[in-house]
């Protein structure tokens, strides 16, 4: 495997493979999106399998649930699921506070109401996304399509007296046509190079008509598992302060290398 794989996926693996050892038989859990998310679905369909865990899943996207399923672990809706124990999502930015720009996957909406009926969100990420502040990774804004370019003009405008650098909101495209998320919403991608104030942004961006939801996760991870490409991993406990180190072994003969 470590022949195969970059050591940004060794990263991945690595703090995807630690957040799943915080599954317990019967719980309920949240799926994140993304490459590192993708990770963690493999290892919990081995660990589930390999220990005969009873688990219900609720996915944060349409491929989520796929792979899941695909998988065999059992998937259902957020509203058959209920309230969640636990949800294991990646990230694109995270700060000291463990405030996060998510929705780079294009699901942020879907991956924040999950977090929300969570009692605990972990995020698993490499090292490459720790920042000190907020915002060289572009904002993602989900909105409806009707009258796209008016709310992206709101938008612009409100910026200008937000703690930004930059202003600028690019709809996010998919080859020729504008990228459709799960929801059937679209993408606004904000260039703002620096969040000097995540909260008042978030509360702003999210009183424009036709926007739906930003991307700024704010007091909902509680963890995260930062993994390196040589299997080690750092997790942040930020109520209770803690930082644990281990190391995650790679076995090229795990299941979850099989189809890969
Ligand atoms: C999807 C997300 C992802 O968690 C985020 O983009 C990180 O992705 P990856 O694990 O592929 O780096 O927010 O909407």
């Amino acid at each position: 495997m470590s022949l195969q794989l970059t050591p940004i996926d060794r990263a991945k693996y690595a703090a995807a493979r630690r957040a799943v050892d915080l599954v317990e038989d019967g719980m309920k859990l949240g799926l994140g999106t993304g490459s590192t998310a993708a990770w963690m679905i493999r290892a919990l369909a081995a660990r589930a399998q390999e220990e005969n865990l009873r688990l219900t899943c609720a996915a944060t996207s349409n491929r989520s649930a796929d792979l899941a399923a695909e998988l065999g672990l059992k998937v259902v809706t957020l509203d058959q699921a209920g309230w969640l124990d636990l949800t294991i999502d990646g990230a694109d930015e995270f700060d000291a506070e463990l405030t996060l720009i998510k929705g780079g996957g294009g699901a942020h909406l879907m991956e924040k109401i999950v977090a929300a009926a969570s009692d605990r969100m972990v995020v698993i990420t490499d090292a490459s996304k720790e920042v000190k502040t907020l915002g060289n990774f572009p904002l993602p804004v989900e909105v409806i399509p009707f009258g796209w370019q008016s709310t992206r003009m709101l938008i612009e405008e409100m910026l200008n007296a937000m703690d930004v650098m930059g202003t600028q909101a690019t709809l996010r495209m998919n080859g020729e046509a504008p990228f459709v998320t799960d929801q059937g919403n679209h993408i606004l991608d904000l260039g703002l190079g620096r969040i000097g104030n995540p909260r008042q942004l978030s509360l702003a961006l999210n009183q424009v008509p036709g926007v739906v939801e930003n991307g700024l996760f704010i007091d909902i991870c509680d963890a995260v598992v930062i993994g390196y490409g040589d299997g080690r991993v750092e997790m942040r406990d930020i109520a209770s302060g803690s930082v644990e180190h281990e190391r995650i072994v790679f076995e090229e003969e795990d299941n979850i290398f099989r189809d890969i």
